[in-house]
């Protein structure tokens, strides 16, 4: 049987795809491997967002073009294949195939066509796809992501996404239930619904409060989480739905991009700084102990020491739990391009660094108190150094533990002992509340 190896970059989102990819393929009798060497058919699932993921697959596909054997195919897919299309193909002579996120379904077809030694590129747009035929090849494990909405149609002006993902388009309340009956089904307990601004989800009938009820009641589902939300898409409705859904977790990933009011105007982000503070305090007073995660950039054309002062306040002022910050990467074909004064690299690396150094200050100070309290977590698997386990709390905190491998996919008490900082370690508590080991 023929093999496929693919390399994930990027969203989860991507990670959500491979698992479509792998599906497709599969239904044409494709079987999956861990070993590029091993692969008849490697593909590469990329990421655009920024010029050094960019980077980074093309470094890989540098590598990969090494396993391609004679007969074997390579590919690129994702976002960033379908920001290059066929330039692609130009410039990497060993890629056979290129395919944008709603052209997938044609993968079987080109991979054969490429096995004949055909070279093309499927960059279309569907408006309407959301592969919802195609059976998802998963590991069915306790987690799993839902892509429930696809594309975006806000239009940020540093962001690749509206042009690399197209319209934005949501499932059906009732595909997404369907498919998370099925996943409760195999045991799934925990489930991750994606979209690019996955609050503003409507299907023409029912809203993402709809949709937060619906899942959240599905039998088995202990875990209900979501990413990536839009600030302003934190309605009434939707704030009730999480506060009233057990299921939904304590952690909201709030992009916050900028803390200038005059910045995020020209991010065309829908928020001002004052309006950013206001969602943060309707979350908090709605579901009481939630912790935030959030994205910033720095040095976004214009950006001034003033307007990066603000930046550092507002992280100041929410105390985030987390934050992934990045320094601006001008994107091809994006509007902040055309802006007036981007700031030089060396400045944005620099508040990048101070940025970063506040950021890791306050999410110490939040972690420090929380040793000693006991936590439920979720043991996701094996640590990704040591011998440890890796668990995961409802407020999205990771405690290593030690424990025996079948505890992998359960939920366990544990005493959180120590913390680096932003993870941590815990003992694990039995059902009495005694220790245990
Ligand atoms: N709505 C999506 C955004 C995807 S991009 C989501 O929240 O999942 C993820 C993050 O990358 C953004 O929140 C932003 O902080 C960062 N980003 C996007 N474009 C960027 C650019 N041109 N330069 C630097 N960072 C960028
Ligand atoms: Fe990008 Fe803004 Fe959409 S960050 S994905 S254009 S909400």
């Amino acid at each position: 049987m023929p093999r496929i190896y693919i390399d994930t970059y990027g969203c989860q989102m991507n990670v959500a795809d491979s698992e479509l990819l792998f599906g497709l393929l599969g239904a044409e009798g494709f079987v999956r491997t861990g070993d590029p060497a091993d692969a008849d058919v490697l593909l590469v699932n990329t990421c655009a967002v920024r010029d050094h993921a960019e980077q980074r697959v093309l470094g890989r596909l540098g590598e990969l073009k090494r396993f391609k054997r004679e007969g074997g195919v390579l590919g690129v897919v994702g976002c960033m294949a379908q920001r290059l299309g066929p330039r692609l193909l130009e410039r990497v002579p060993q890629v056979d195939l290129v395919i944008g996120p709603d052209g997938y379904r044609s993968l079987p077809e080109l991979v054969g066509r490429a096995r004949l030694g055909e070279r093309a590129a499927e960059t279309e747009f569907r408006g309407w796809e959301h592969y919802e035929d195609v059976p998802v090849a998963r590991d069915h494990g306790a987690s799993a992501f839902v892509t429930v909405q696809r594309g975006c149609d806000y239009r940020c002006t540093f962001c690749v996404v509206p042009m690399t993902r197209g319209p934005e388009r949501s499932r059906t309340l009732s595909d997404v239930v369907r498919e998370v009956r099925d996943l409760a089904a195999r045991g799934t307990t925990e489930v991750t619904l994606l979209g690019q601004t996955v609050n503003s989800y409507h299907d023409g009938v029912h809203d993402f409060a709809d949709l937060l009820r619906a899942v959240g009641a599905v039998d088995g589902i202990r875990r209900l989480r979501f990413t990536s939300p839009y600030p302003t898409d934190f309605t009434d409705r939707v704030l009730a739905a999480m506060a009233e859904t057990p299921a939904v977790c304590e952690h909201v990933h709030l992009p916050m991009q900028s803390g200038s009011s005059r910045v995020l105007k020209r991010m065309r982000r829908r928020y001002t700084r004052e309006g950013y503070l206001e969602v943060v305090r309707a979350l908090r007073a709605r579901v009481p102990g939630i912790t935030l995660s959030t994205d910033i950039i720095v040095g976004f054309p214009g950006e001034t020491e003033e307007d990066f002062a603000e930046t550092v306040s507002l992280v100041q002022e929410v105390g985030f739990d987390e934050a992934y910050t990045f320094k601006y990467s001008p994107r091809e074909g994006t509007p902040a391009v055309r802006l007036h004064d981007h700031v030089p690299d060396a400045v944005a690396g620099e508040r990048l660094e101070r940025l970063i150094a506040v950021a890791r200050g306050i999410a110490r100070q939040r972690n420090v108190v929380l040793v000693g309290r006991t936590e439920e977590v979720l043991v996701e698997g094996p640590a990704k150094r040591g011998r440890l386990l890796q668990t995961r709390t409802r407020g999205n905190r990771i405690v290593l533990v030690d424990g025996p491998g079948d505890w992998i996919g359960s939920y366990r008490r544990v005493r959180l002992t120590g913390t680096t900082g932003s993870t941590f370690t815990g003992w694990p508590l039995d059902r009495e509340g005694v220790l245990v080991g």
